[in-house]
């Protein structure tokens, strides 16, 4: 089945939107899908990953189509908490924050912000770079400071091994390194 005609089929059954908890009722079936469209980039899935199919309803294709009113998934309720959260973060705590920060460069919570493409938030992990400074740091006081900065460049690439081993072998470590 081509995008297109999955397209025009999903949208078909759009327009029958009648199990809508957490969204406005109001929502035309273009917008339900545009706000599904957007929920499902910013997690990396596709409609499926909340969504169910209806084995009793097959398609000409002969593919059971989407019940998309459908509850049965827990990802499906976990999305609506989520999308109440994420209302109430901006309504009662980012749009005051916002009140304060006069530069206009305000951005709302959205689902991107903390998903970025999976389906859970990634861990967030301090960027190399200031690992190295601040390890490198921490050598120096204990090594004294000594004439460091190409060291460090090739220690940065080594870290994960520096890391590991007491500070006083970091020394001789550096003496067998190629810089
Ligand atoms: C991260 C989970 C998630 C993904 C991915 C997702 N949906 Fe939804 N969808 C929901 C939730 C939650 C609701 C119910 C919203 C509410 O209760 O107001 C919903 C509701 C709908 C409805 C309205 C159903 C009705 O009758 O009330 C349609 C249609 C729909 N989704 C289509 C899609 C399509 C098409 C895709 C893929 C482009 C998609 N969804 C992807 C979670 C998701
Ligand atoms: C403030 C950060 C944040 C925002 C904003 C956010 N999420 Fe989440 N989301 C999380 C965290 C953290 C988890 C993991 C929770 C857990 O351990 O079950 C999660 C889990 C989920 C899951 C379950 C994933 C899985 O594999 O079990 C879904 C579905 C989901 N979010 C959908 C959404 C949608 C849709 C939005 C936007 C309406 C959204 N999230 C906004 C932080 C966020």
């Amino acid at each position: 089945m081509s995008q297109g005609s999955h397209r025009r089929a999903a949208d078909a059954q759009l327009s029958a939107a009648n199990n809508l908890q957490v969204l406005p009722k109001d929502l035309t079936g273009r917008q339900v899908r545009d706000t599904m469209e957007t929920w499902a980039g910013s997690l990396g899935v596709h409609c499926d990953f909340c969504h169910t199919a209806d084995p009793k309803n097959v398609g000409p294709n002969g593919r059971p189509r989407m019940n998309f009113a459908d509850d049965s998934k827990p990802d499906k309720q976990i999305a609506r908490i989520m999308y109440s959260m994420t209302q109430q973060m901006n309504k009662d705590y980012v749009s005051k924050a916002m009140d304060l920060d006069k530069d206009g460069m305000g951005k709302p919570v959205t689902c991107g912000t903390c998903h970025r493409g999976h389906e859970m938030p990634e861990e967030f992990v301090i960027p190399r770079e200031e690992h190295r400074v601040v390890r490198a740091e921490a050598r120096n006081a204990a090594a004294g400071s000594r004439r460091d900065t190409g060291a460090e460049l090739a220690l940065g690439r080594h870290e994960f091994v520096i890391a590991l081993w007491p500070v006083r072998r970091v020394a001789r470590a550096r003496r067998r390194l190629v810089y």
